[in-house]
């Protein structure tokens, strides 16, 4: 699970397609907008870019991207559900050029929202990067799941266990994974090549899950907000390097 140069010049290749589907579907985010719509415009990125989804028929995933508004933290199925002010929703975007795979995720907010929803979304990017600034060469993997925990409960919030992070390169879901709490042990030490996608979930109520009858959207149990940050990222020499964001 060491990439080479020329793997890992790929996989940048399809970060900044996952980049750019997330800065496309977050001009379209705005009261009115259903998440069909916001699917749609993922799609025709993924298009313009000869790149595919890596989401599309995943497990028989019916769509392009996640949409998950309010209290639904993560796979959250596109539809017709129209965004109002006030809500927040998380967009999970990924692609596959020549082979590679990205991955990434954002909550944003619908117009103006409230403090609290304004605070969790901080709160859950910051412990994306917190997370994040654990992959160096010679550390554990698991101290990215300590950081992103650490963030989390000091803020007072639920930090989801059920659904975790995982390394990425030729499929979008590859051993280990990178769970965003501390385990009980360290795991794998870290080496330059290797590729992570780190994804916290943080729910303001308590850290219970309910998936829902459709198969996918998963839900607070409590019917708290709950938001999501994800990134593709390479373990460097010269430290983590976000392979999901445009230049
Ligand atoms: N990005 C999600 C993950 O984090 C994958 C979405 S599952 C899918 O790992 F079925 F929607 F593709
Ligand atoms: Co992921």
């Amino acid at each position: 699970m060491i990439r080479r140069n020329d793997e890992l010049a790929k996989m940048r290749k399809a970060g900044r397609v996952v980049a750019e589907m997330l800065l496309e579907v977050s001009k379209h985010v705005k009261p009115g907008v259903t998440t069909a719509q916001l699917d749609r415009v993922a799609r025709d990125v993924l298009g313009r870019r000869g790149a595919r989804s890596n989401f599309l028929g995943y497990h028989g995933y019916p769509a392009t991207i996640c949409t998950s508004p309010n209290d639904v933290i993560v796979h959250g199925i596109p539809s017709d559900i129209v965004l109002v002010e006030g809500d927040i929703i998380s967009v999970d975007c990924g692609a596959i050029v020549e082979g590679y795979h990205g991955d990434a995720a954002r909550t944003f907010p619908v117009g103006e929202v409230s403090t609290e929803a304004k605070r969790l979304i901080e709160v859950t990017q910051e412990a994306l990067r917190a997370g994040m600034s654990q992959l160096v060469p010679r550390k554990h993997l698991n101290e990215t799941g300590r950081a992103i925990e650490r963030v989390g409960r000091r803020a007072g919030y639920g930090v989801v266990r059920e659904y975790v992070g995982h390394a990425i390169g030729t499929a979008m879901h590859e051993e280990p994974q990178v769970p965003n709490y501390w385990p009980g042990k360290p795991g794998i030490k870290l080496a330059p090549g290797m590729v992570f996608a780190i994804e916290p979930m943080f729910n303001a109520g308590d850290a219970g899950t309910v998936r829902l009858d459709d198969g996918w959207t998963v839900v607070t149990s409590d019917g708290s907000i709950s938001a999501h940050f994800e990134d593709t990222i390479v373990v460097t020499d010269h430290g983590p390097e976000v392979f999901t964001i445009m230049d």
